[in-house]
């Protein structure tokens, strides 16, 4: 059982703004405990098994029969969030709306069976077909950027609404309801962490809580019923025409938008503002990325690893196994800590440098097995899109003050990034 500091340091949002830190905390528990088991030090959520290394978790996600995302795929870590997740798992059973018929908490056989609707889709292949349409809004982003220059924060202008305005494109939403599409995904996790604050929900009870989020999930699937009916009558290419006409519920249908809206940009951006982070560290870098945009790939790849967007995916085990010299038991509920293993020196030398000239970057910041990301390529192009716009536009560019982390122990990342730059 990992001390009560160690449980903190893995379950308090505040602890991974604190990157050294927590990155120290993991490299000392991969080395001596390397399957763990976290309890809650004040009873807020299930104890769980925390995997620190690589291999682990590679087989972990791999091993969809025996490790399940539903009910639970993440942790909450406030006593409101932990009922209210509580809340939500009760209403699975019958028809209350709900946040997780959403592709990240399913198993087989349903989880393939909606995921095929869209898989083709978000391959490379297709992804051509927007290309220039994404090409010509990351031209915008850099062209807003530059004008906001000498200095500037790199958050709110660039990273933070790009891969928003991207995601609400593919679901069909115009840009009018963009703030309104915002507001309610915030609302609906409003169980986790910072965003908890931010929705004002922080002193409501879980009852209360639970009221917020489900009328924000009801208000969700409304307005996607409205959408859908639109694309039935003039269909068009993206993925909400192809949702619209397939041949499942309301409620699977909303919670597929739901999981693609929000899993598609606090990602990215964070992915994005960590690339630009590691070019204003290291003007050489930035010098020889600009002289030669075939290295732009190797940049995003990294900024992907090195900065593990997504921290944490839950799994629950089927049946009694064996990892490592630990025995899990059926039913016992694991973490699998994308940030401790991207940063396995098992798997990479020198994990904490920014290398973008590594040979095979096998990361997990995207998953691995069946629910590996769904929007991997897409977020990939957003990002080479966006770095070749800005290297266009952009001489040279340092930090012009610290960079503020989420709190968050989810979806972490920059929630600032002021940086001083020349334009070309
Ligand atoms: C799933 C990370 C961008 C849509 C996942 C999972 C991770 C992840 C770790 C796996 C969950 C699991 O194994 O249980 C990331 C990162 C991104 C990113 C690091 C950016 C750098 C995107 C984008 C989209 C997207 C741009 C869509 C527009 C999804 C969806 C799933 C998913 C729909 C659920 C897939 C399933 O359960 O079958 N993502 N993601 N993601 N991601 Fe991403």
């Amino acid at each position: 059982v990992a001390s009560r500091e160690d449980a903190l340091a893995v379950i308090d949002p505040n602890s991974y703004a604190d990157w050294d830190k927590a990155l120290d905390t993991f490299d000392r528990l991969r080395r001596d405990t390397p399957v763990v088991r976290i309890d809650s030090p004040d009873g807020e959520f299930d104890s769980f098994w925390l995997l620190t290394r690589y291999e682990d978790a590679m087989r972990v996600s791999k091993d969809n029969a025996h490790f399940l995302n539903a009910p639970r795929p993440s942790v909450f870590t406030s006593k409101q969030g932990e009922e209210f997740a509580r809340q939500i798992t009760r209403a699975q059973g019958d028809e209350s709306p709900n946040l997780v018929s959403s592709l990240v908490a399913l198993d087989a056989p349903k989880h393939p069976q909606l995921r095929r609707l869209t898989q083709e889709w978000f391959m490379p292949k297709n992804l051509r077909t927007i290309e220039a349409a994404v090409r010509e809004l990351a031209a915008k982003t850099a062209d807003r950027f530059v004008a906001a220059g000498p200095e500037a924060d790199f958050v709110p202008l660039v990273a933070a609404p790009y891969p928003l305005h991207v995601v609400m494109q593919i679901l069909g939403v115009p840009e009018e309801d963009e703030p309104r599409m915002l507001f309610l995904t915030q609302q609906m996790f409003g169980g986790q962490d910072e965003e908890l604050n931010k929705s004002g929900l922080a002193n409501l009870s879980p009852e209360q809580i639970f009221q917020i989020v489900t009328g924000a999930v009801a208000d969700f699937e409304a307005y996607f019923e409205g959408l859908a009916a639109q694309r039935r009558e003039h269909p068009t290419t993206d993925v909400a025409t192809l949702l619209a006409n397939a041949d499942i519920s309301a409620r699977d249908r909303a919670g597929y938008y739901i999981i693609v809206a929000a899993a598609g940009h606090d990602t990215t951006s964070a992915s994005t503002a960590g690339a630009m982070l590691a070019l204003a560290r290291d003007p050489e870098q930035f010098a020889k990325v600009k002289a030669d945009r075939s290295l732009v790939p190797g940049i995003v790849e990294e900024a992907i690893r090195w900065t593990t967007p997504v921290q944490h995916f839950m799994r629950t085990a089927t049946e009694d196994t064996q990892i490592g010299d630990v025995t899990i038991k059926a039913g016992d509920w694991l973490m699998i800590n994308y940030v401790a293993a991207n940063h396995d020196p098992a798997q990479f030398d020198n994990p904490r440098k920014f290398d973008a000239t590594r040979e095979a970057n096998r990361h997990i910041a995207f998953g691995a097995g069946a629910h590996q990301c769904l929007g991997l390529h897409l977020a990939r192009l957003e990002m080479r899109l966006l770095f070749e716009a800005l290297l266009d536009r952009i001489d040279s560019v340092e930090l012009a003050g610290e960079p503020r982390r989420a709190k968050s122990t989810f979806v972490g990342g920059l929630k600032t990034l002021p940086l001083r730059f020349s334009a070309c």
